[in-house]
């Protein structure tokens, strides 16, 4: 069954083939059986994960990520400190976030982080604010960023009370009815997303950017998802539960 979830995900972060990624054809029957799929590779997710070996993980941060990100060029934090000062006043110094609803990046995963900034200069997410602030930046130094931002401790925000119930079971098993997929199967039980497949971190982050990006994936505004597998999901989510789930994810450590 791992293995089973290990290609899924691996079809899922465009590894393989494009073509393989089953929610892309619009086929009803591979819609559900790679939904099937992504519960159980959720429900093993949830069974093998132990809170003893999270924390035994988190500990030993640094060595798992030189084994995770091999091919990843590394950046340079201590560079990525000096060029951060522009960014702290709307992302704060530390990466958390200085206004309300503007995204954290502190403990985002750095494969992320470079994905977002390159596609923030080529147009494919399209942010007039971030647009202006990349335009001058190199690869080397959007590297450095990410570097920067990657080892600043995750914010660890607080659930907002109203409708928390309905966001943890949105997160942790989905909606069967509507088709979709646990939130958890990609972005980890403990909302620390997946690095090497540039998954992103969820938990801690503010529910009011969470909304908007939910927002912006559901209109298409933005659509820099890999087999636009985030458009995907968001389409089938009423207003109500986009506000459930984000109230619950600020809150997910
Ligand atoms: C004037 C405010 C402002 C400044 C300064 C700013 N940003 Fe942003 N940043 C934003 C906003 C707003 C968003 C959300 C854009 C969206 O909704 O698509 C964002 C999004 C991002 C994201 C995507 C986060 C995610 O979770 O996907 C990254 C990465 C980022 N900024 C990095 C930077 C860096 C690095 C700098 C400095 C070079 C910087 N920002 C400067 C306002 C700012
Ligand atoms: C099949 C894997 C998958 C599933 C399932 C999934 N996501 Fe995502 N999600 C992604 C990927 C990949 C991205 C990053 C897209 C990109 O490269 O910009 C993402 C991005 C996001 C973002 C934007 C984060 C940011 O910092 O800008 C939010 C919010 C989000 N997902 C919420 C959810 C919620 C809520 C659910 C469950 C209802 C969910 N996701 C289910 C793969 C998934």
């Amino acid at each position: 069954m791992t293995s089973i979830c290990y290609n899924y995900v691996q079809i899922l972060a465009g590894v393989s083939s494009r073509n393989a990624f089953p929610i892309a054809n619009n086929s009803g029957v591979m819609m559900r059986k790679s939904l099937f799929v992504l519960s159980l590779c959720a429900a093993v997710a949830s069974t093998i994960v132990s809170p003893s070996l999270l924390a035994s993980e988190s500990s030993s941060k640094p060595a798992q990520a030189v084994e995770l990100k091999p091919t990843i060029a590394r950046g340079d934090a201590a560079a990525g400190k000096s060029s951060s000062a522009v960014c702290a006043g709307c992302h704060g110094a530390n990466g958390v976030a200085a206004i309300a609803d503007y995204p954290s990046l502190a403990g985002q995963g750095a494969p992320y982080l470079v994905k977002q900034l390159m596609e923030f200069k080529s147009g494919g997410r399209e942010n007039a604010v971030m647009a202006g602030m990349v335009a001058n930046l190199s690869e080397q130094d959007m590297q450095n960023l990410a570097a920067f931002y990657a080892e600043m401790p995750a914010p660890e925000g607080e659930s907002v009370d109203e409708n928390l119930a309905a966001g943890r079971q949105i997160y942790q098993g989905g909606i069967a009815s509507i088709s979709v997929p646990a939130c958890m199967g990609c972005h980890a039980p403990n909302g620390a997303g997946n690095d090497s497949a540039k998954f992103p971190r969820l938990g801690g982050q503010n529910a009011g950017y969470i909304i908007a990006a939910l927002q912006n994936f559901r209109s298409g505004t933005r659509a820099n998802d890999p087999g636009g597998m985030m458009q995907m999901v968001a389409k089938r989510l009423s207003d109500a539960e986009i506000q459930a789930v984000a109230n619950y994810v600020q809150g997910l450590h």
